[in-house]
């Protein structure tokens, strides 16, 4: 759709046109724009990443990569981390909206990737959990 590929080109532009649910929330701010979704609900659903993933310094990572700094990253470029050919080609740039995409099903995004994660189907809880990724990550 035309439009998908315009968000894609222009991520962090297309949050601010998209309409999010979970509105009741308070904005988290990602390079001037608001991302609403409730981080503190996204503290739970962050759980089941936690498996695999860390924050801050605990190292590269445990079975998935460190997220701090996840946004703005290029995939695939965490020093130390040993990625799937898959997600170094992937070639893309960790937003709200790029994670958004992946974690709907990380397998169709990144095809090939060996994060073994069906997805997040709710946009609910994709979008509180990208609120508290964005506090915690950052
Ligand atoms: C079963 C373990 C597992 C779970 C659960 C999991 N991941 Fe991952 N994740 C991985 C692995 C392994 C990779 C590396 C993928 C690769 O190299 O193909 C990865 C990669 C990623 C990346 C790419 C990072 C980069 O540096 O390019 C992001 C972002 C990510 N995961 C976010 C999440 C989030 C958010 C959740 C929770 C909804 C989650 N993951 C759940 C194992 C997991």
């Amino acid at each position: 759709m035309m439009f998908k590929g315009l968000c894609q080109a222009a991520a962090i532009a297309c949050l601010a046109i998209t309409p999010i649910s979970g509105l009741q929330a308070e904005p988290v701010s990602l390079e001037g724009v608001e991302w609403t979704g409730d981080p503190e609900k996204g503290a739970k659903v962050a759980k089941k990443c936690f498996v695999c993933h860390v924050v801050g310094s605990k190292g590269k990572g445990r079975i998935g990569p460190n997220l701090t700094g996840v946004f703005g990253r290029t995939s695939g470029t965490l020093e130390g981390y040993k990625y799937s050919k898959a997600m170094k080609a992937a070639d893309v740039v960790w937003s709200a909206a790029t994670l958004d995409e992946f974690l709907t099903k990380p397998k169709k995004f990144v095809p090939k990737t060996k994060m073994s994660f069906p997805g997040l189907k709710k946009e609910g809880q994709r979008h509180d959990l990208i609120a508290f990724l964005l506090k915690e990550t950052s």
